[in-house]
């Protein structure tokens, strides 16, 4: 199967592996948020699904526990099946500071009785990613078969990303670093490029002749839960805009690459991000959010952004980009949404509103494509939307792997094709740095701020109610 149809995705794949390639799993990190709710049960689902026989995993932080302590905490965070017992008994857990180096050196022993082929994940704020960095290092623990995966985001600022990547990229080379964007191994992520390059019908139509406008949302029904003092920190901009819907911009503004491989996407997805010219910008911050637990009284932090942009190339020229991610609004849900030049077909009144057809890809919670077109009501000479729809869970069930299950597959496969190459981190971080929004507005749960219902001149937001 060439590099493009597994984009995002490895359909059916089977984690390729040499012979007694034992694979090391070091979480650092291993109690963490992202290690309960995403991490661990992924790597429990690819081992029950016989897609990961033989491991080791290694979970790790500054809590004095023992190996039967953690495997405990691992045993809360899954499901657990009757593959569970085989599960448990290669896990081991090693209490260690990022910030001194003999701990590290603890790591060593463990070593002795696992295999070569090691994977470090990186699941803790990315200020300590440097130092993480420098210690593997030092204790040259990061061997030929070893991969260092970071998770995002990848640096505070365009600052902090380049002195980062300036310590990484010292220390390991290019193939051993994984950065991660999970929302590039997610389903309907993956398809994009499919829909996009293999339908001969859909392409052509995405430019600025037949495109109104084009919308990339990701809305959140819920507020920052127990990761006030994370969210606090870094915001809507750092935690979603800067990595997920930049992401979003390139895969659906990019230009068809000459090769269908890895490194020709990336190519031109970087050629997007260079040519997103912001138009406007509004933050809000939900009604709430300073009495939230680590967040400061006084936060200004922005529990939602919007952006407005243009792609400064003759494919999109003038076609507005708005981008939108927020918590607490009225629903969860992500999608692109692409309203084409609105229909002048010289009907009579009484044939009511065409609505502008539409191409919507559902990222989640619901995972489809549809296309909006206008039809006749039976008997009358009127007409009503309908959808021309493909339901990715209707047809493929509702178990299809999760993109924290996907990354791990391709990690340990040593496929960094839904991996971010610097150079897009870069751009991103740049565009980020372009941005000036005023201050914060404030808003109800669950509901949509007026300035925000404004800020969109076409229309209004696709699918946002409250
Ligand atoms: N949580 C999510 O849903 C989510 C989703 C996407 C991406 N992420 C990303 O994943 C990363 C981790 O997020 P998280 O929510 O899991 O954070 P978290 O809940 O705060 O977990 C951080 C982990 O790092 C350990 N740690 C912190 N300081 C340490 C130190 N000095 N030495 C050793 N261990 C230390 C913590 O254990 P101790 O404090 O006990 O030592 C804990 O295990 C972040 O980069 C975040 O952006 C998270």
């Amino acid at each position: 199967m060439s590099g493009f149809l597994t984009l995002g995705k490895l359909p059916n794949f089977k984690v390729k592996r040499m012979k007694g390639d034992r694979v090391t799993f070091v979480l650092l990190g291993g109690t963490g948020d992202l290690a309960r709710k995403k991490l661990l049960p992924s790597l429990f689902n690819l081992y029950k699904k016989g897609k990961l026989d033989e491991f080791d995993l290694i979970g790790t932080s500054r809590e004095d526990l023992s190996d039967e302590e953690y495997i405990g905490e691992v045993s809360t965070a899954l499901e657990e099946g009757r593959e569970w017992e085989k599960f448990r008994e290669n896990i081991r857990y090693l209490q260690l500071d990022f910030y001194n180096s003999e701990d590290y050196g603890k790591l060593r022993s463990h070593f002795l009785e696992c295999g070569d082929h090691r994977l470090f994940y990186l699941a803790t704020l990315p200020d300590h990613f440097d130092v993480i960095t420098d210690n593997l290092n030092k204790r040259d623990l990061v061997n030929d078969s070893s991969k260092v995966l970071y998770e995002k985001p990848f640096g505070d600022d365009l600052q902090t990303a380049r002195n980062l990547n300036q310590c990484v990229s010292e220390l390991f080379p290019e193939e051993k670093i994984y950065r991660i964007d999970h929302y590039l191994d997610k389903e309907l992520v993956g398809d994009l490029s499919i829909l996009r390059f293999s339908n001969s019908i859909v392409e052509p139509l995405l430019t600025s002749n037949s495109v109104n406008h084009v919308q990339i949302i990701a809305s959140e029904d819920f507020g920052v839960k127990d990761r006030g003092e994370f969210y606090d920190r870094y915001g809507a901009v750092k935690d979603f805009f800067q990595s997920h819907l930049l992401q979003l911009l390139s895969l659906v503004g990019m230009s068809r690459p000459k090769k269908l491989d890895a490194r020709s996407i990336r190519d031109k997805k970087v050629e997007v991000l260079k040519e997103v010219k912001i138009l406007d910008s509004m933050t809000g911050q939900y009604r709430g959010y300073r009495g939230e637990k680590g967040v400061k009284d006084d936060s200004k932090t922005e529990t939602l952004v919007a952006v407005k942009a243009h792609l400064d190339n003759r494919r999109w020229n003038g076609v507005p980009f708005y981008l939108l991610s927020g918590k607490n609004l009225a629903r969860k849900y992500s999608e692109i949404y692409v309203e084409f030049e609105r229909p002048d077909a010289g009907y009579p009144a009484e044939v009511g509103n065409l609505v502008p057809n539409s191409l919507v890809v559902s990222i989640q919670p619901d995972q489809g494509i549809y296309f909006e077109i206008n039809t006749k009501v039976p008997g009358k000479m009127s007409t009503e939307p309908a959808k021309m729809q493909f339901c990715h869970s209707c047809h493929h069930g509702p178990n299809t792997p999760s993109a924290y299950e996907n990354l791990l597959a391709q990690a340990i496969a040593g496929d960094q094709r839904s991996f971010v190459r610097y150079d897009e981190i870069e751009e991103q971080w740049k565009v980020v740095s372009r941005l000036n929004p005023s201050e914060p507005v404030t808003y109800r749960r669950g509901k949509v701020p007026s300035e925000l219902k404004k800020f969109i001149t076409e229309g209004s937001w696709h699918g946002l109610e409250g």
